[in-house]
């Protein structure tokens, strides 16, 4: 597949080495340093370079969206026409200093990138765990129970497309239906990383659910 980075900080840097050494071509873009970007792709491998926005949605099949939330229009601006693009976010609708979310309840990040970006299909994916686990995850690919990732969007095929990256950076994909559900991924996320940054067993910490026999008393 080929995958544009749109950010490449701490989550998009992550993401897209990981997918660059699952195997997948990757353009990382967007950093206030060219020589970052360079950075980064020389570090994934051969299959990835450094770009611009555009040159990063030119021939992508998918756009990794890993931006603070008060830079969302603003690489969306610089990215040009994403239609026909799946655009995977991991972006929280998060307020300047990071606190709280500023879009909750009745909507959510997802949904309001998805009014920004008519023609492409939003799915929302990756958002829900911390950077930190990442490589922790994909080193650990092979593992019999791998944790769980929760994703949504409202285009069946885009979804499978994200579900194969998903799995390949080691996480097993867990379908929460339609890009709506992303108003109850959003605020769990604000949980983990109250977990993650507020708990004891530091911030690499991921999630895996649990589906039993129902049993009588
Ligand atoms: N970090 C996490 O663990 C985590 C977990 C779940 C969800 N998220 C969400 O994922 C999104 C990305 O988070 P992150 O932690 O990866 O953020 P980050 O490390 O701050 O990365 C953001 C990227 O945007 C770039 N950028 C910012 N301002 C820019 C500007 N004016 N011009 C060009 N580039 C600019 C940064 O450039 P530089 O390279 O120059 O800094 C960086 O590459 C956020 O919406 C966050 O809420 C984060």
């Amino acid at each position: 597949m080929r995958i544009g980075i749109l950010g490449s900080g701490l989550m998009g840097g992550k993401l897209g080495t990981i997918f660059a050494r699952a195997g997948h071509e990757v353009v990382f873009s967007y950093s206030r340093s060219e020589k970052k970007l360079e950075q980064l792709a020389g570090e994934a491998g051969v299959s990835a370079r450094a770009g611009t926005p555009r040159e990063a949605v030119a021939d992508a099949d998918v756009l990794l969206l890993a931006v603070h939330w008060n830079r969302v229009d603003d690489v969306l601006r610089q990215a040009g026409d994403v239609s026909g693009k799946i655009i995977v976010t991991c972006s929280l609708p998060m307020s300047d200093d990071d606190t709280e979310l500023v879009v909750a309840h009745r909507s959510s990040g997802a949904e309001e990138l998805a009014k920004k970006v008519r023609g492409a299909s939003v799915v929302s994916a990756f958002g829900s765990v911390p950077s930190e686990v990442l490589f922790a995850v994909f080193n650990a690919r092979d593992s019999r129970e791998p944790p769980h990732l929760l994703y949504c969007g409202d285009d069946d095929e885009a979804k499978e497309t994200v579900a194969d990256l998903i799995r390949d950076a080691g996480f097993e994909p867990t379908d929460v239906g339609p890009l709506r559900s992303a108003r109850y991924i959003e605020p769990f996320t604000m949980l983990v990383a109250r977990l993650a940054y507020e708990g004891d067993g530091g911030p690499a910490v991921a999630y895996r659910f649990e589906w039993r026999e129902e049993e009588e008393a």
